[in-house]
Parts: C-alpha cells; structure tokens; sequence
C-alpha cells in the first residue's frame, strides 16, 4: 500500500531494543503481528513496544484536548448560529477523542495523572499544529479542513495496526473526524467562493498554515527516530513522508480546484514516481515549536494547567477517603 515504507534490513534498531527480551516470547509475538492479530493489553509483549505505544497515544491524546483550544476561541465569534453549534459539537469530539486516547494509554498502566501531569508540565509533546494562533476565522476553517484531513490520512492507516484498545480508539475517532473535515471543506468552500474579502482572508490562512502542516507527518523519513520500530511493529503503518506525500496526493488537487494557491512554487508531482516533490519545510522551526519554543505553546500550557487547577476541588470530592488523591502539581 504504501510506497517508501521505512526499513531496517539488517534489524540492527530492533536487535539492540530487545537485546533483554526471551527470544522464545519476542518470536511468538512478532508471527502474531506479521499474521495481523491485534495485541491486547494482558498479551506478553516487549518492553519498547510498550514503551513507544504509551509515548505515541498519550502525545496524540494530548493533541486532541491542546487541539481543542485554537477552534475552541472562535465558538463565541463564529459567524452565525449554526456555525456556531456545529463548531462547538466539534470542539466536543476533540476533547471526547483526547478522552479514548488516554483510555487506550492507561491499559499500558501509565495513570491519567501521570499524562496530565507530564503535559502541563511540558514534559510530553503534543502535535506541532496547536501551538499557531487561529487568528481569522478562516484559519478555523482551514485547521478543521486540512489538519482534520491529514490526521484522518494518519489514523485510517494506524486502525490497522497492532494494538487492539488503540486501533478501536482511532476507528472511532475516525469516523468523527470525517464529519469535522466536511464541516472544514465546507467552510473553506464558502469562503474561497465567496467576496474578494472572503476570499483574500482563507488564502492568506492557508499561506500562514502550509508549513505547520508539512510539519506535521513528522520529520523525513530519513530523520525519524522512532519510525523503523514502530513500523516493524505496526504501530505505524506508513512513514512520515509516505503519510504526507498521500496527504499532497488528496488535498492538493483540491486546494487548487478552489483556484486556491499554496506557497510553495516547488510543488508538484512527479508522473514518473507517483511522488509529490516540494521544498522542505524549515525543520528548524519544527523542532523549536515541538520543544516549547512555538508562537502559543507557553499560553496552551498555561490554559490547560488552569483547567486542571480549577477542576482539582471535582477531583477531590469524587476520590474515595481510602485512596490517596494524587493531583498533578500537587
Ligand atoms: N508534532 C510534535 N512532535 C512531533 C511531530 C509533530 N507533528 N512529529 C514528530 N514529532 C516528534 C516525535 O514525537 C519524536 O519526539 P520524541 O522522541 O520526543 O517523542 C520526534 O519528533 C521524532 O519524530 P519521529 O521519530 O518521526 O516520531 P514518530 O515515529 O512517533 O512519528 C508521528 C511522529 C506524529 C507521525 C506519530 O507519532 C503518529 O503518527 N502519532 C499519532 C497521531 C498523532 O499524534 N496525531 C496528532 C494529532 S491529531
């Protein structure tokens, strides 16, 4: 299915990641994932497979309830009554989604504290895309078209992977996330069809959000730390450069059929390969934004760690006198 999957022949990665694992059990396991069984959370299974799974769900978890809150500050602003629920029902899901995530990452026993903890504490990464200011409406209306399509791309691949309580989570979420990119496709077309005004304010959010989401299906392939694991374990079902060049493969076309431009005159695809060429990203600023640098993540951190601060005298009602209550930033 996909074109450039990342390899690692000589299994050097996975050979020094499971140096300590009994041969017998790390055997069985990988015939149960190369014959496409799911792995559930009481299945024997090695210590860096679950180690990368708690790593990727949680991070995804806390990009569904950070994501939440750029769309989140256009409910009380968007341009009429409808707009405004089918808005606000979105914004609801993303948190719903956060919610399953975090069920799917407590099966490998880390604790919701723990993530909570570790996100307001800027321990944890979440998706580069939340940490950019949603500064017009159209830019709404792009985050909930294109970042919603290109999470779909990801997450359609990923249900088929191997870990059972993560791929029903993504099968649900997906089936969500195609109404939000309806909704998305819905705006933009309104807007890009709309008066010069309309029109000039969607172009210039799509100018702003291109590179934020080139970034977002990750590094080059050759750059990615975690890809040949998690693909030899089919966590991942495709590498970060397959994932975006399906992404340019479906979307594009479709920008530009809105007579829509994208700040990039590089890109284009390549008949002969399939592939879409284009200029890469500044990865730089990739890297400062995902390590806390970006123009919102002091003030994403800051919204969330408030949220967590106000709901703590809830949290502490509901726990039972016999347990100790363990609040984060307690
Ligand atoms: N935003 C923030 N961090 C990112 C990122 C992004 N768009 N893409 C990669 N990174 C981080 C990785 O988390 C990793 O950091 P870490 O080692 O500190 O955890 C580092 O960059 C190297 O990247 P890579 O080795 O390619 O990571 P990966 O194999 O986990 O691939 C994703 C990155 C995002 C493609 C993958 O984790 C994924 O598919 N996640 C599930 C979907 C998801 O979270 N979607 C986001 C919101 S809808």
């Amino acid at each position: 299915m996909y074109g450039n999957a990342y390899v690692d022949p000589e299994n050097k990665i996975v050979n020094s990641i499971t140096a300590n694992e009994d041969p017998i059990k790390l055997a069985e396991f990988e015939s149960r994932i190369a014959a496409g069984d799911k792995i559930e959370p009481m299945d024997w299974m090695p210590a860096e497979y679950k180690k990368q799974l708690v790593r990727m769900i949680e991070q995804h978890a806390h990009s569904e309830i950070i994501g939440a809150l750029p769309e989140g500050t256009w409910i009380t602003r968007a341009p009429g009554f409808r707009r405004k629920l089918a808005l606000m029902a979105k914004v609801q899901d993303e948190i719903g989604h956060g919610q399953l995530l975090y069920s799917a990452a407590e099966t490998l026993g880390k604790s919701r504290e723990a993530m909570t903890n570790d996100l307001i504490t800027g321990k944890s990464k979440y998706s580069n895309v939340f940490n950019y200011p949603a500064k017009t409406w159209a830019d709404s209306a792009v985050i909930a078209w294109l970042i919603d399509a290109g999470a779909i791309v990801n997450q359609l691949a990923n249900s088929k992977g191997s870990y059972g309580p993560y791929c029903r989570a993504l099968d649900r979420i997906c089936a969500e996330e195609s109404f939000h990119l309806k909704y998305g496709h819905d705006n933009v077309v309104f807007l890009a069809t709309g008066t010069p005004v309309q029109r000039a304010m969607v172009q210039d959010a799509l100018n702003r959000w291109w590179e934020p989401i080139m970034h977002f299906f990750g590094p080059p392939d050759k750059e990615s730390i975690h890809s040949a694991t998690l693909m030899r374990w089919k966590v991942k079902m495709g590498s970060n450069d397959d994932m975006r060049n399906m992404f340019l493969d479906m979307y594009v076309p479709k920008i530009w059929d809105l007579g829509l431009t994208l700040p990039d005159e590089n890109l284009h695809k390549n008949e002969e390969t399939g592939r879409w060429e284009y200029t890469e990203p500044n990865w730089e600023v990739f890297k400062q934004v995902i390590n806390g640098n970006g123009p919102c993540n002091k003030e994403r951190l800051a919204v969330r760690r408030k949220a967590e601060e106000n709901g703590r005298w809830v949290r502490k009602a509901l726990a039972k006198p016999s347990e100790k209550y363990v609040t984060p930033l307690s």
